[in-house]
Order: structure tokens, then C-alpha cells, then sequence
């Protein structure tokens, strides 16, 4: 297993671009299951979970083929002859849920092994599940496997009992190709979730209110290639924005916005950061120390819950006592452990974290988790004092595109060891 080594204490500063949006592509690239045509999708990201998804694809009948350098795919679905995805990949990497609407929308048939929970959380599918029922799918849940058949997709009116981004995302692609029209309520609103409308809409599907709480989706009878260019990933960017913070640094990140950011970018600037807002880019100006922030997730445009374990690692050698509520998920504070090897004060009291700021962090071995508790331990790794190693970075690589490189041209002192 990869291990990754941080030298603490240096300022970050310089320049890099910030890669394509992981969870817009993960959705758009399933997409490409709802057209019997060719789908050429750019700023691809080339991540671990892309590929995984991709392979999944592959063994459903998608062709697919990549350029050089990766950021460019193109998709081609027409000859799909097995509409299944197996445990063996689904367990990998849960987004693979995504594959379910668009399948039963295509194909009146899909075999979809249940994803399970992962480390934060049960995280169940059941929404995905209602809302095709809605919609007229008989759906069986047995042996593990979520199996829905149906001639043709119905619209439905779907109210969700909680906001779901990937149900919203799975129900908003079965509608494209159902018979009459489809009311999403209480939508989840997330910028990947436009971005995937946009996407559909490039292909011809009749959508409108995506951003919003109410989605309508009018069925067509078919969609249609097209070219697409994914959003900027605004997890990763959060994230870079949060080392240089902590580093009292000074970065300018590249092909990115503050537009689907404005809950964080409010955070970091109430830390005491000066954070300059250009057209594509972003730049960040820190303090030599941060002063303490609360916050609490919630669905989009709120703080996002994934940028939750960022902000624990920059509390934890800022200036006072932050309170972090954690409301998606039921158990996403595994890096507070880890972090406390590290010497954070921290306190968890079910789904609230006390973060008493300390003067400064000491490096040492710790563990990664999960995508973004990793992040945190990076982040942290970077302001403690010598050397810190994490531990199972895979799950790094599920996320971070050239996360090592990225560092590097910072200033980072980090190295890779397998
Ligand atoms: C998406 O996960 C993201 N993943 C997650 O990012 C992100 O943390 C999450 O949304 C919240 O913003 C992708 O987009 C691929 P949810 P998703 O359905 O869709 C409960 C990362 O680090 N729920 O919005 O799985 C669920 O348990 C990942 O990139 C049900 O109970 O999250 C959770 O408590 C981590 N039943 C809450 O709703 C359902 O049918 C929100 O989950 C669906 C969800």
C-alpha cells in the first residue's frame, strides 16, 4: 500500500489548475448509457474512480476510448448487451449506483448490485429505489442486487424524503427517456447536479428548474451524441484553498470559480484569509494564523459536508474553539482521531466536534479513512512540526488528481512512497 510523506512547515505558494469535478463526471459519464449514440465528454478527470467506472462500462458493452493524456472521453452505448453491474465493481466504488436509472430508462431492464455502506456511513439507496417505482419500475431487491424491469419508464411526481444528490442525478436521467413528465421535489441542488441537466440537455433531453428544489424533466422518445466539458471540481479546490490557509500561504488556482463555492470561500474569509475572485481562478492570501471558524453542513448551497474534514484540520491550529455539525452523514469524523495523533485538541460529542486550537500540531504516522478525511490529514501533515506519513492513500487517489505534483509545485515537501 502507498504511503505519503510530509514534511511540515512550509508556506504554500505559487500556481496550479484545479482538474474536472469528480462527482459531475461519475453521473455525465453514465450519461452516455441513455443515447445509442457517441458521447465525447472533456476535463475528464483521471482519477481512481473514474477508471473504475469506466471498466464497469466497458463490461456492460459501452466502448470506450480515452486520449492520451486521459481528459478526453468518448462513449459509445450502442451496444450495450448486459445491462449489469456486479458486486465485484460496485463494492469498489458506490457511485456506480449511478448506472440504475439510466439502464431501466434504456433498456426496461437492470441488474445493480446494492453499493453498501462505506466508512462514513450506511448510505442507503432507497430513494434512488422509490422514485423509479414511482415511475412505474417493479423493483426486487434480493441477493444483494437491486433488480428493476419495467417496458417503459412512466413520469411520476417524486418528492424525496431527504435531498439525495446521486437519487436526484439517477431519477433526473430515468426521466429523460420516460413517457410523459416527471416532477423531482425537493431536489438535491448541488452544482454536479446542473451540471449532469446540462449535460442531458446537450443530448437532447427537456429539462428545467435543475439548481433548484423542483426538477421537471420532459421524456423524449430518444437522446442524442454530443460534446461535453465537465465543471471544475470545487471539493478540490476547497481543499487546495484550505493547505495554503493553513500554511499562512499565498496560491492562485486556475479553471475554477467561487460561484459554487460562496459557503466556503464565506468561511475561509471569517478565518482571516483574503480570498481574490477572478473570472476562472481563485486566489487566497493567508495569515500567518487562522482564526477559529464554526460551521455546519448541509445540502448544497449550505457548507458542504465534504469539505467538513478540510476545515477540522485548519481549526485545529487556528486562533479559539470552533464547533463543527456534521448533518448528511452519521459517521464522518474518523479524521478527528487521526488527528488528534497529531496533537489536535479535539472533542466528538455524537455529531458535533470541538476543536480547541492548538499552538501546533506534531507530525506523526497516521491512517487515511475515507476520500476527504485523508485531505484533512494532508492539510495537517503540512503545517505539523517534521514528518508525517498517512497511511492507505488509495483512497487519496479515488479523489486527488496528480495530488503529489500539485503539492510539489506549492512548495509542498511530499513524497510517494509504495
Ligand atoms: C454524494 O453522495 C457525493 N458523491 C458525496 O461525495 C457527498 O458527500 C454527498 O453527495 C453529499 O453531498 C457523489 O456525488 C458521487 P446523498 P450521495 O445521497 O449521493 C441519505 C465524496 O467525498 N440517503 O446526497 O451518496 C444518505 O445516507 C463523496 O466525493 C438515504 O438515506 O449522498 C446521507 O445521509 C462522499 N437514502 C444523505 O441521504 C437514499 O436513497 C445524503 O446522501 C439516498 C441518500
Amino acid at each position: 500500500m502507498d504511503k505519503l510523506l510530509i514534511e511540515g512547515g512550509v508556506r504554500l505558494s505559487g500556481e496550479i489548475a484545479i482538474s474536472g469535478a469528480k462527482n459531475a463526471a461519475l453521473p455525465i459519464l453514465c450519461a452516455a448509457l441513455l443515447t445509442k449514440e457517441p458521447v465525447t465528454f472533456t476535463n475528464v478527470p483521471r482519477l481512481n474512480d473514474i477508471g473504475t467506472l469506466l471498466r464497469l462500462l466497458e463490461q456492460m458493452g459501452v466502448k470506450v476510448s480515452r486520449d492520451s493524456d486521459g481528459g478526453t472521453v468518448t462513449l459509445d452505448a450502442s451496444g450495450v448487451d448486459n445491462p449489469v453491474a456486479s458486486y465485484e465493481m460496485v463494492k469498489t466504488m458506490r457511485a456506480s449506483i449511478l448506472v440504475l436509472g439510466p439502464l431501466v430508462a434504456r433498456f426496461g431492464e437492470a441488474r445493480v448490485s446494492l453499493p453498501g455502506g462505506c466508512a462514513i456511513g450506511a448510505r442507503p439507496v432507497d430513494q434512488h429505489i422509490k422514485g423509479l417505482q414511482a415511475m412505474g419500475a417493479c423493483v426486487k431487491v434480493e441477493h444483494g442486487y437491486v433488480h428493476a424491469k419495467v417496458p417503459r419508464l412512466k413520469g411520476a411526481r417524486i418528492f424525496t424524503d431527504m435531498v439525495t444528490v446521486t437519487g436526484t442525478e439517477n431519477l433526473m436521467m430515468a426521466a429523460c427517456l420516460a413517457d410523459g413528465e416527471t416532477v423531482i421535489e425537493n431536489a438535491a441542488r448541488e452544482p454536479e447536479v446542473v451540471d449532469l441537466a446540462n449535460c442531458l440537455v446537450a443530448m437532447g433531453a427537456q429539462i428545467s428548474g435543475a439548481g433548484g428544489d423542483v426538477i421537471r424533466i420532459k421524456g423524449v422518445p430518444a437522446l442524442h451524441g454530443a460534446t461535453y466539458r465537465v465543471m471544475p471540481d470545487r471539493i478540490e479546490t476547497g481543499t487546495y484553498l484550505c493547505a495554503a490557509a493553513v500554511t499562512g500561504g499565498e496560491v492562485r488556482l486556475t479553471g475554477t470559480s467561487a460561484s459554487y463555492l460562496d459557503a466556503v470561500v464565506d468561511k475561509l474569509m471569517d478565518t482571516g484569509c483574503e480570498i481574490t475572485i477572478e473570472r476562472d481562478a481563485l486566489r487566497l492570501k493567508a495569515p500567518a494564523r487562522l482564526t477559529a471558524v464554526s460551521l455546519r453542513t448541509a445540502p448544497y448551497p449550505a457548507f458542504p459536508t465534504d469539505m467538513q474534514a478540510q476545515f477540522m484540520a485548519i481549526n485545529a491550529v487556528a486562533d479559539g474553539t470552533a464547533v463543527i455539525r456534521e448533518t448528511i452523514f452519521e459517521n464522518r469524523f474518523m479524521h478527528a482521531v487521526e488527528l488528534q495523533r497529531l496533537g489536535a485538541d479535539i472533542k466528538i460529542d455524537g455529531n458535533m466536534a470541538v476543536v480547541k486550537g492548538v499552538d501546533r500540531l506534531e507530525g506523526a504516522t497516521v491512517m487515511a479513512t475515507d476520500l476527504r478525511a485523508s485531505a484533512s490529514l494532508i492539510i495537517a501533515g503540512l503545517v505539523a512540526d517534521g514528518e508525517t506519513t498517512i497511511e492507505r492513500i488509495y483512497h487519496l487517489d479515488r479523489g486527488y488528481e496528480k495530488l503529489e505534483a500539485k503539492l510539489a509545485a506549492l512548495g509542498a515537501r511530499v513524497r510517494r512512497l509504495s
